[in-house]
C-alpha cells in the first residue's frame, strides 16, 4: 500500500496533497486482493513442491544441480544473481516443470463458473481442478 500510495501520490498537484477516498477505496480493494489471493496458493504450491522433492531424491538433486549451475553455489548467490539479471529465472527448465507438475497432482485453487451446458441457472459450478488434472482422456 505504502508503494502504490507513494506513486500516485506523485502524480497529484502539489496544492492537493490529500488521498481522495475513491481512489483509497479502489487501491485497497485491489492490493488486499493481490495479497489474499497470492499468498494461500503460493504458499500452498511452494509446500507441496518440497513435499514431493522430498520423495524423489534424483528430482531434488536435479533441481539443485541447475540452480548452481545457474546462480553459482551458495545459499545466497540467487538472490544477488536475479538482482543484477532477472531474465536468468528463464534459464529453469526442469525447475519450472517440477512447479508444473506439483500444479498439476495438486492444484491450490480453483475456480467458480456459471454453468450454461447442463441446466444449471443460478448455480455456481465448482472446477475440480484436481480430477481435470488427472484425466488421462
Ligand atoms: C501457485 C500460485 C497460484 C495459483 C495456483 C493461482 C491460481 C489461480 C486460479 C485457478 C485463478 C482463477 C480462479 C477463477 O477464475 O475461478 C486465479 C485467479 C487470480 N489470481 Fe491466482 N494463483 C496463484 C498465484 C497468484 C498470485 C501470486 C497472485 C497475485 C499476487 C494471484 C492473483 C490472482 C488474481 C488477481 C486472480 C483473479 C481473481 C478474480 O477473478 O478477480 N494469483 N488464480
Amino acid at each position: 500500500m505504502d508503494i502504490v500510495i507513494a506513486e500516485y501520490m506523485k502524480t497529484r498537484p502539489q496544492r492537493d496533497l490529500h488521498l481522495d477516498s475513491g481512489f483509497r477505496a479502489w487501491a485497497v480493494i485491489h492490493v488486499r486482493l493481490f495479497l489474499f489471493v497470492g499468498h494461500d496458493s503460493e504458499a500452498t504450491a511452494i509446500l507441496n513442491c518440497f513435499y514431493l522433492l522430498s520423495k524423489s531424491p534424483e528430482m531434488l538433486a536435479r533441481v539443485r544441480q541447475e540452480h548452481s549451475s545457474v546462480f553459482g553455489t551458495g545459499a545466497s548467490s540467487a538472490q544477488e544473481v536475479l538482482k543484477g539479471r532477472p531474465e536468468i529465472i528463464n534459464q529453469l527448465p526442469y525447475t519450472s516443470a517440477v512447479i508444473k507438475e506439483t500444479l498439476r497432482m495438486f492444484p491450490p485453487a480453483n475456480g467458480m463458473r456459471d454453468g450454461t451446458f447442463f441446466p444449471t441457472e443460478g448455480l455456481g459450478i465448482w472446477i475440480v481442478q484436481a480430477a481435470v488434472h488427472r484425466n488421462v482422456k
